[in-house]
């Protein structure tokens, strides 16, 4: 029992007599780094580690938390909760023991049907929530393997019944199959799953079956739905390395991406569309940009245009990547990698994890920003699409310069029945809880990390998981950016492409 510890970390993070007593925790971790910096009116609490490379979360209808360890499986974490962000893990279990599962997870509305995903496949189980057990595994969703970005994001509809969502990368190298729609590569397809019921039902071939949402999507990983519209978006990952007629643009270009793809109710507005990958690109820094004519942040761009000629035929310029192709609902900083997107239940704010950038001189991303949504229309509040101000901190690593290796690695997210936000952090092996005090703070004080002394490190270490050289070496492991390019030292877009 650390109750000194607490009182004594709690006073030096400067809480309340009563915030204090709301948080007298049996054990409070503290992480091996820097101490996060939380926006004003947040607090937040590290409340596991030593898990082995958590991605995606999904609470069960117990109250269980469900965490995708990848390349472990899925485990099973029984909580204690004490209030506010007071809750430690009392049981874990491994759920399902399977190596290939490595991000994707989703739950039935009744609790009883999971799914998850490897690289090449999509499987369901019949759970039981309150023996926490799985059985009946089949699979729903097959043909899938690709060489290198490995991540298929699982999102169950809630507002259209039946609808499984899944979002699929391609790999750098593989730019010309994914202008083939059949290729199935850099999608995101919806499968009608109210009819896949047993395990002899065949399983839906992602090439050729189901609702193709959009196309040309390089690795959008999170997928989003409003829950009071039903309006689907993603979160893309583009591209490194770019240049433009011979010019290195790849420090602040293109920008990552916020895509809407319409909804699920069977209305075909805005959805199938062609978002550009691997042709145009959205702007973030026009001014790196050679004969920037007409371009604003978030327009399409095309990177060169010999190069377009070279894998469409046809002459490519920023005008027919404006004109042809879906240009972002928002745009990023360049390198940000975001990873998930979750909306809060009234639709008026949506959470995104930035994984951090490896391939930036300067370190950039690793943090949790919101976007604030109109909840009726389901619309970003901030309605110009150039805008450089779509996201708010909410929590981040207190100095970037010292990522990726010093700092924790934001990935997947999930809202508690209490809408606690709660986020893993992959490269460090760690999961953490934000809770929101405050609805509209005057403080311009930062909000609080509560901490203590209990050390979840012990044989997990931030400095030693994750970090850019083990996504290089593992092609497990890779995910979001790429490799490639950078092994090559930054070639450019151009310079692969012409090697097709
Ligand atoms: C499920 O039903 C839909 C529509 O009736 C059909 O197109 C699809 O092939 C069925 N899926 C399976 C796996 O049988
Ligand atoms: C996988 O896709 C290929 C090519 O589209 C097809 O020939 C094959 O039948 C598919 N396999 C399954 C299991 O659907
Ligand atoms: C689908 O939902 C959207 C957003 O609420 C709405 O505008 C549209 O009319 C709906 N379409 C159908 C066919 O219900
Ligand atoms: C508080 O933290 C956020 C990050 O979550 C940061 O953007 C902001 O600058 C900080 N504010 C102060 C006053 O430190």
């Amino acid at each position: 029992m650390k109750t000194n510890g607490v009182a004594k970390a709690a006073l030096a993070v400067g809480l309340s007599a009563t915030a204090l007593a709301q948080n007298s925790c049996d054990k409070v971790l503290v992480p091996s780094y820097d101490l996060p910096v939380v926006a004003a009116g947040w607090q937040a609490q590290l409340i596991a580690g030593e898990l082995t490379k958590p991605r995606s979360l999904q609470f069960d209808s117990s109250g269980a938390l469900l965490v995708v360890e990848s390349g472990k499986g899925i485990t099973r974490h029984t909580l204690k909760d004490n209030g506010g962000t007071c809750i430690s893990v009392s049981e874990s279990k491994t759920l399902i023991d399977e190596k290939t599962l490595n991000h994707g997870i989703a739950l039935s509305k009744d609790g009883k049907t999971l799914y998850a995903s490897s690289a090449s496949a999509v499987y369901a189980w019949d759970y039981d929530s309150k023996a926490g057990t799985v059985s009946g595994k089949r699979e729903i969703v097959t043909n899938m393997s690709n060489n290198d970005l490995v991540t298929r994001t699982l999102l169950l509809s809630q507002k259209e019944d039946g609808y499984l969502l899944v979002s699929r990368g391609s790999a750098d190298g593989n730019e010309a199959q994914a202008e083939v729609l059949n290729n199935g590569l850099s999608q995101i397809r919806a499968f009608d799953i109210s009819n896949v019921t047993s395990s002899s039902t065949k399983a839906y071939n992602y090439n050729e079956d189901g609702v193709v949402l959009g196309w040309g999507l390089r690795n959008s990983v999170g997928v989003g739905e409003h829950p009071v519209t039903g309006g689907i978006y993603a979160v893309e990952n583009s591209i490194d390395g770019v240049t433009r007629n011979g010019k290195d643009i790849h420090e602040n270009n293109p920008g990552e991406e916020l895509n809407f793809f319409g909804y699920l109710n069977g209305t075909k507005e805005h959805q199938g569309g062609n978002y550009g990958y691997p042709k145009c690109f959205a702007v973030w820094d026009v001014s790196e940009i050679p004969e920037n004519d007409n371009l604003k942040i978030g327009s399409q761009f095309a990177i060169t245009e010999e190069n377009a000629q070279t894998i469409s035929g046809n002459k490519l310029t920023d005008e027919t990547c404006a004109s042809d192709y879906v240009s972002p609902r928002l745009t990023f900083p360049a390198h940000y990698a975001p990873i998930d997107i979750k909306f809060a239940p009234k639709g008026d704010v949506a959470y995104v994890t930035f994984r951090g950038s490896f391939d930036k001189t300067d370190p950039v991303g690793y943090r949790l920003s919101s976007i604030q949504f109109n909840p009726t229309t389901g619309e970003p509040t901030i309605s110009a699409e150039n805008s450089r101000d779509a996201l708010k901190d909410i929590i981040m690593n207190k100095d970037n310069s010292v990522c990726p290796d010093k700092c924790f690695r934001p990935v997947g997210m999930a809202f508690d029945s209490n809408e606690r936000l709660w986020m893993t952090s992959d490269s460090t092996g760690e999961i953490y809880v934000l809770l929101k005090t405050e609805e509209s703070p005057t403080s311009t004080e930062n909000g609080t990390i509560v901490t203590g002394t209990d050390s979840p490190q012990s044989s997990a270490s931030a400095t030693k998981a994750g970090g850019d050289d083990e996504n290089a070496a593992s092609a497990l492991w890779n995910g979001w950016e790429t490799r490639a390019l950078v092994a090559a030292g930054v070639v450019g877009v151009a310079g692969v492409l012409a090697l097709i």
